[in-house]
């Protein structure tokens, strides 16, 4: 498998006026094409920084981060923003679907918002994967929050990024939702050859992935 993202000797310090938080320390990560890595560690050690630096859309103070053996920091922040859009999908613990929009609305935005337009039968294929086809016309108020992650997930897919952030994904459902949602966003990022990389504070919802790497205040071990 060929490395697909690299962050080299990344750092981040937070600065708020005399106050310094050291939010990570020096890290070397390399990730694998089509693996599925969680990240763990207790509340402030540090792990959604680390995602946001992979991300890019927050800015190490030192080192590089590689997407396909490409540095994403020393583009212009145009191309940044185009290359994250179409190369990096995200997913938040809360969601984060528009209200106003169904399901399937919401997850080929990202495709209309790309200037593409969205492959109907691909959509309801994946929707199908994810368990999700029977919500497509409803809207985000009609559905559980297990359904709700699954479409949030869709769309991450949807947009066929290398790479899938996602940062707590399952911190709002309870035990039996978090293991459904996470065994089938697994399922679906694997037929498509994608990488996720998961950030959680649970160590069961953690053992899902191929790989586990653990974060102690703002430490990789
Ligand atoms: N924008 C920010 N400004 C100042 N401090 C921050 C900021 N974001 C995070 N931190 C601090 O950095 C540390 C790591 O935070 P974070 O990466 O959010 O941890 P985690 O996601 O593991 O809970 C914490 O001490 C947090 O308070
Ligand atoms: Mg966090």
């Amino acid at each position: 498998m060929s490395i697909i993202l690299e962050a080299k000797d990344i750092s981040k310090t937070y600065k708020n006026g005399s106050v310094e938080v050291k939010a990570l320390k020096p890290c070397s990560l390399t990730f694998k094409e089509g693996e599925f890595v969680s990240i763990v560690g207790k509340s402030g050690s540090g792990k959604s920084t680390l995602l946001k630096l992979l991300g890019t859309t927050e800015i190490p103070d030192d080192g590089d981060i590689l997407l396909n053996g490409k540095s994403i920091l020393r583009l212009k922040d145009k191309d940044v923003s185009k290359l994250r859009r179409s190369q990096i999908g995200f997913v938040y613990q809360d969601y984060s679907l528009l209200p106003e929009f169904t399901a399937y609305e919401n997850i080929i935005f990202p495709i209309r918002l790309d200037g593409k337009i969205p492959e109907k039968d691909k959509i309801e294929e994946l929707m199908m994967v994810l368990g999700i086809l029977s919500c497509k016309d409803k809207f985000p108020g009609e559905m559980s929050g297990g359904e709700q992650q699954r479409v949030a997930i869709a769309r991450a897919i949807a947009i066929q990024p290398a790479v899938i952030l996602a940062d707590e994904p399952t911190g709002n459902l309870d035990c039996e939702n978090s293991n459904e949602v996470v065994t089938l966003m697994r399922k679906a990022a694997k037929m498509y050859h994608q990488t996720i990389i998961m950030v959680t504070h649970d160590m069961q919802t953690a053992d899902y992935a191929d790989r586990i790497i653990r974060i102690q205040d703002g430490e990789i071990s």
